[in-house]
Formats: C-alpha cells, structure tokens, sequence
C-alpha cells in the first residue's frame, strides 16, 4: 500500500491525505488554485507559504522569488511534491475583503444583534449594539464551502448529495458569532444574513435541486427564520435566526439588501444596481417598481480562464492606464508583477481599445496577437474573447431590463456598482468596454451593500418594497440572444489600426 502524507491548507483549514510524491499542483489545482503560467514555474502565482515542515527551494524557487520570501517560506506550489507532511498558507486564499462601518437603525430595546453578508467567497459578519446601532465588533473569513468548489453551481451539486454544506455552514457562522461576541452571546436577540439563492438554500436547509436546472426557478425563496435551539447554537434559545428572501431565480437576498441600502425604491428617479460576479445581478427601478434579472458571466471578472489571470492578491496587476506612449500599470503590493487581476484585465482591455491594439470587434491588431502590460505579464487574444462573453452577458441584461421598463440607458440616473469587484473597477474602463453602458460620471461605487442592508434589517418584519419587485427571467426571454451579441462588440473608437483589423474580419 502506497504511503500517504498530511497536507493542510490555510487559511481553509483543508486537510488532505496525498500519495506520497504526488505534485502539489494536482491537488491544488482541485480546490481552485490558479497556476497562471501554466506550472512553469516563472509567474510566481502559485506561492504558498509553508507553516509547518520543510521544503527545499527549487531552482525555479530560486530564480521567481526574492530572498525575502524564500527566508520567510515561501514556495511555489507548482514544484513541490507531498513527500512529508505540511501546513501551507495558500496566497491566493488571502484576498482583501469588503466590510461596511455603517451603524445600524437605532432601537429602544437593548441587546445585540448580528448582520451577516454570507457570499459564496468570503463572510463578513458584524455584532452591533440594537440601542446605539453601534458596531461592536467585526469578523471576515473564506466561506469553507469555497473547498468544495469555487461557484455557485459546484455547491449545488454537492448539496443535492447529503447535507453536508449546510452542517458546516452553520456550525462555521456559530463559531464566528461566538468569536464576535464572546462573552456576551447570551444578549444576542437577533441574527439577520443575506446572500445568494444558493447560499440562502445551503443555509437553510432547502433542496438545491430546482437550481440545478432550467428554468432554475425554486418555490422556497421566503424569508427563513429559525431560532437558535432550532439551530443548536449556543446562544439565548429564542434568539431569532433569519436569512431574507430572495428575489427569484439566482438573485438572491443580498440584492434586495442592496435596494435597501441604496434606497433604490424610494426617489422617483430611475436608478440601478449591478453586483458583478460569476453571477451577474442587476435591479433597475424607482419607486414605483423595481425589476431584477440575473446573468451568468463566466469567471472572467474574477480574472478565471485568463491566461495570466489572477486573484486580486499581492503581484496582481490591478490598473492599467495608457498614457498615450506607454502603459503605465499599477500592481497589488508594489512588487514585480506575476498576472492580473479582474480590475488589470477591465483596464488593459480598455487601454489596448485606446491605442488601437484591439478593435471594437475584439480582434488584436498585432500579428503577436497579445499585449505586453508589464513584463512578464501580457495580455492575450482568448483574454479579450473571455470579457467580451462576460461583459456582453451584463450589457445585454440591463439593455434586457430597460426594455421591459420602457426606458432607455440615458434615463439611467445613477448606477450602484456592488461588491469587492464593483469597489475596485475603474467607472471609465468599465465604460470604455460597453460593460456598463453608462457614463462614468453615473457609476458609483457603494461598497458592501449586502452587508449594509443586513444591519438595515435587524428589527424590520416586512418588507413592502417585495411588492414592487418584479424578477425578469433573462434565460426565456426572445431577445436575450440578439442582445448578448450585440453587446458582445467593443463600443467603436478612432483608430485605423483597430479599424483596418476590423475590415479583414
Ligand atoms: S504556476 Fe507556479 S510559478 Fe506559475
């Protein structure tokens, strides 16, 4: 019998049994780590930092990372093998996270309350004081699904075999609570979290099955509401859990704290909200109605299934600017760059539009067919086709809803960019490319929305804005396909280059 090795991951706490000798890259590469050069050894994108136990540097070790790192342990994944047993901080599990210091509504009952913004990637959680709307305290984590699979559709699968994703769900947020509130967990009156459909089923307990399928339309979208006894956690037994509702389809409760948190549905004026991810999400209305749809775009934002794409971690490229002789890029960290990140890609894609290097159908007009944004990193041909079948999906969603509505995008009044993504993304990039297709004087980064909704719900029973809110099923609808195309296209500059690529399609 073969012998096995130890491996644990940071900051997931993944335990892995590995075949003495098997490549890290092989194991790795299954829980979702990225080797952006391909495991060649030269990018650096697949550092780990060994906690416990030893590995020799390599001699691609040597030539990639500086004498700091390798004093201080690092290596890259890519070349070690499982020979004894590790622990090994995973870098690109270390992502910064969006957090919210908003107080909450202020109450005249005492106690405490949690709000939590449960996404598929990361936690944020927050003790606030009910009387103050103080916060007290706040805790960020990887969601621990994330070793089950990086999307949204991975954990569906695994949840329509047992309900293994929903036990570690619960007993990882008891911990963080008991860790936010310490001794005084007993004052917790009330838990409200936020997320998308599937986390919103994972949480609660509801068959995954309905989304795993067209018209992925499930009946159990309602607001879940639990005590802690019911949940076995170690709080005051009646203690109320919630988890809002959600909106239809894969637009989950953290859109509808978002329309809460932006005040979406209370001026007259016509605004959206757009959550940019693997899973698109847009609301468009006012205070009359409010329509929601959402889109899957591919990893592309996230920099996935880009040649030397990346997570937004140290080395990243995270902006590039043309300046009209060279490109200027600004990296994560400022160290040599090794990839680029969803931020990077939006930017050079931008740039390569503005010099004439890519045309408004998406073709590089080079005969290298690529774009160096600093060495080593570049940009390659397959990158721009990727952002244009993600940019093209949320183009077409939002031109999908403003058709329904009857208005066009220069009613678009102000648009909320959601999220981690939405926080880093450059408005003028983002309009440059047709990914929002409107001015970037109305884009307006409003940071975590779903958390800040959270803490606007502690206390709240109903929500009437519900009422208003009508889901538009993109997937069944006739245009969606003329649309997508349409909004695949580069919105046209003036370059000859670009226009002469164009001519010999
Ligand atoms: S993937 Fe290991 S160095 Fe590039």
């Amino acid at each position: 019998m073969s012998a096995k090795v130890r491996i644990e991951l940071d900051p997931l706490g993944i335990v892995l049994e590995a075949e003495k000798g098997t490549t890290l890259e092989s194991l790795l590469a299954e829980y979702g780590v990225e080797f952006p050069c391909g495991a060649s050894g030269i990018c650096g994108g697949c550092r780990v930092q060994v906690l416990e136990g030893a590995v020799e540097p390599q001699e691609a070790d040597l030539l990639t990372l500086t004498g700091d790192e390798l004093a201080a342990g690092y290596r890259l994944a890519c070349r070690i093998h499982a020979e004894s047993p590790l622990k090994l901080r995973v870098e690109q599990w270390s992502m910064p996270i969006l957090t919210d210091d908003t107080a909450a509504v202020r109450s005249t009952n005492r106690g405490l309350a949690v709000a939590i913004d449960l996404g598929t990637t990361t936690i944020v959680a927050q003790l606030l004081d009910l009387y103050t709307g103080e916060v007290l305290s706040l805790k960020t984590a990887l969601n621990p699904q994330a070793a089950y699979g990086a999307d949204v559709m991975s954990r569906v699968r695994v949840s329509l075999n047992g309900p293994e994703l929903t036990t570690l769900i619960r007993s990882f947020l008891e911990e963080m609570i008991a860790g936010l509130a310490g001794a005084r967990a007993a004052e917790i009156v009330e838990v409200v979290a936020v997320g998308n459909t599937v986390m919103h089923h994972i949480f609660s307990g509801i068959d995954c099955g309905p989304l795993a399928h067209v018209p992925f339309h499930s009946e159990h979208l309602g607001e879940q509401r639990f005590t802690a006894q019911q949940l076995g956690w170690n709080l005051a037994p009646a203690a109320v859990v919630r988890f809002l509702p959600c909106l239809g389809g894969f637009v989950g409760s953290d859109i509808l704290a978002g329309i809460l948190a932006t005040g979406l549905h209370v001026e007259p004026k016509l605004r959206a909200l757009v959550d940019l991810g693997t899973n698109g999400e847009i609301a468009l209305g006012n205070s009359e109605r409010i329509l929601c749809a959402s889109t899957a775009a591919g990893t592309a934002f996230e920099a996935g299934a880009i040649r030397m794409g990346m997570r937004a971690a140290a080395g990243a490229i995270s902006h590039v600017h043309w300046l009209g002789d060279r490109m200027q890029c600004g990296v994560i960290g400022d160290i040599e760059p090794r990839g680029m990140c969803g931020s990077g890609l939006i930017d050079a894609v931008a740039a390569g539009l503005d010099m004439g290097a890519i045309s408004s159908a998406g073709r590089m007009t080079n005969a290298e067919r690529e774009i160096v944004l600093q060495m080593p990193v570049k940009l390659f041909q397959p990158d721009v086709r990727e952002l244009q079948l993600a940019k093209g999906a949320i183009a077409a969603g939002l031109r999908i809803l403003l058709a329904h509505w009857g208005a066009e995008l220069e009613d678009i009044e102000c648009l909320y960019l959601a999220g981690a993504f939405g926080n880093y993304v450059r408005p003028e990039s983002a309009f440059r490319i047709g990914l929002l297709e409107v001015p970037a004087d109305r884009l307006v980064a409003s940071g975590n929305t779903a958390l800040r909704g959270a803490k606007l719900s502690i206390g709240v029973e109903h929500f009437p804005v519900l009422n208003m809110i009508e889901h538009v099923p993109l997937a069944e609808d006739p245009q969606f396909e003329d649309r997508f195309i349409e909004c695949m296209a580069f919105p046209a500059g003036f370059n000859a280059a670009a226009a002469r690529a164009d001519s010999t399609l």
